[in-house]
């Protein structure tokens, strides 16, 4: 019985729901806001993907129209819609992998946590869904705020029996890939040669680049220093003035999501060294969550690395950031302890 939305065409003619139930190499992905600015983009690029051979699309909205689009391009995974809170099940059974780009994002003049109060709500609804239906599926959290939305997860799967630190991970991806950008920038590079490690969190000052540790290594002058630090940071804050209240960034987060899920997708298949920034239960710091560069495997994070040895200049800035991640997972956990 087809529990997902119809598609096109004359269905029994269709022999890809066979390959897919057939086993065809690869791994099953849901995406849970898939018709949002983000999901639209992502899902196009997971499309692409050739390690994905089913690719679910869940939304509350237009999921339909998404499924029908990014099904029709001529690449291995097969696609499947699904729209609205009685098929959420469906859509996340069987899943290896769970991206969670749903919820509101922010207009100018907004921090992220002002999204907390709509989010923290989507976020619990969905990760409950996953402890009933995929209790062992890597999740892929990028719902803001990341810094309260990645605790409300992991108490909700506590709750549920079903927490496993390694297989929940916040995205910061993109404080990575804006990194990554801005130093090439600065230091004339091309910004695929380098490689910035950003730890902390995922709002303003939690964001910690460690530009004491790029590579290639290189020096900055302090003026250089903090003018990507402040850059680093607020990168989400100068897409969202320039969207100017039509959202926050969607293409730039599609590309980072794609990245850091291809690296969970190739950490399940077993490669060796697969290694990228996330915000995941961690002992690097005294508190419960950060930020920094963890191993992905075939479990998820199977080893969160230290931060190696930062400057002044870092220290200081963590210190800030630690003082606001403190509240920021207090708040989540309370969420759902209250
Ligand atoms: P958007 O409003 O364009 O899309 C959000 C989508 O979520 C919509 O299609 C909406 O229908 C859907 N949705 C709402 N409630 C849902 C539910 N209960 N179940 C499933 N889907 C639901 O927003 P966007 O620009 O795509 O941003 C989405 C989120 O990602 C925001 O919270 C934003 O702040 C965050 N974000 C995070 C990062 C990061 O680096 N982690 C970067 C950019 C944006
Ligand atoms: C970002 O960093 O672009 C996202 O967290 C969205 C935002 O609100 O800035």
């Amino acid at each position: 019985q087809p529990s997902n939305l119809q598609m096109g065409g004359n269905s029994s003619l269709r022999r890809a729901d066979c390959r897919a139930k057939g086993g065809a190499p690869g791994f099953k992905v849901a995406i849970l806001g898939a018709a949002g600015g983000i999901g639209q983009p992502l899902s196009m690029l997971m499309k692409m993907n050739p390690l994905v051979s089913v690719l679910h699309l869940y939304d509350v909205v237009n999921s339909p129209g998404v499924t029908a689009d990014v099904s029709h391009m001529d690449t291995g995974a097969v696609v499947r819609g699904f729209l609205g809170q009685p098929q959420l099940e469906n859509a996340l059974t069987g899943m290896d992998l769970v991206i969670i780009p749903a919820g509101v994002p922010r207009k100018p003049g907004m921090t992220r946590d002002d999204l907390f109060n709509i989010n923290a709500g989507i976020v619990r609804t969905l990760c409950e869904g996953i402890s009933k239906c995929c209790p062992n599926a890597i999740v892929n959290l990028i719902s803001n705020p990341v810094n309260s939305t990645v605790p409300i997860a992991a108490e909700v799967f506590k709750k549920a029996g079903t927490y496993d630190p390694k297989r929940l991970l916040g995205v910061t991806m993109l404080d990575v890939v804006r990194a990554n950008t801005f130093v090439a920038e600065v230091l004339g590079l091309d910004p695929r040669e380098v490689d910035v490690p950003v730890v902390g969190g995922h709002s303003g000052v939690t964001i910690l680049p460690l530009l004491s540790q790029v590579k290639p290594p290189c020096s900055l002058t302090l003026e250089e220093t903090e003018y990507l630090t402040n850059r680093i940071q607020n990168g989400g804050t100068e897409v969202v003035e320039a969207k100017a209240g039509a959202g926050s960034a969607t293409l730039s987060m599609a590309y980072a999501a794609v990245k850091f899920a291809d690296a969970c997708l190739r950490g399940l298949r077993g490669d060796a060294g697969v290694v990228e920034c996330a915000f995941v239960a961690s002992q690097v710091t005294e508190l419960p969550f950060f930020a920094s560069k963890v191993r992905i495997g075939r479990n998820g994070a199977e080893e969160v690395y230290q931060l190696g040895p930062l400057n002044e200049y870092e220290r200081t800035g963590m210190e800030k950031a630690k003082k606001e991640l403190a509240a920021s997972i207090q708040k989540g956990v309370s969420f759902i302890r209250k």
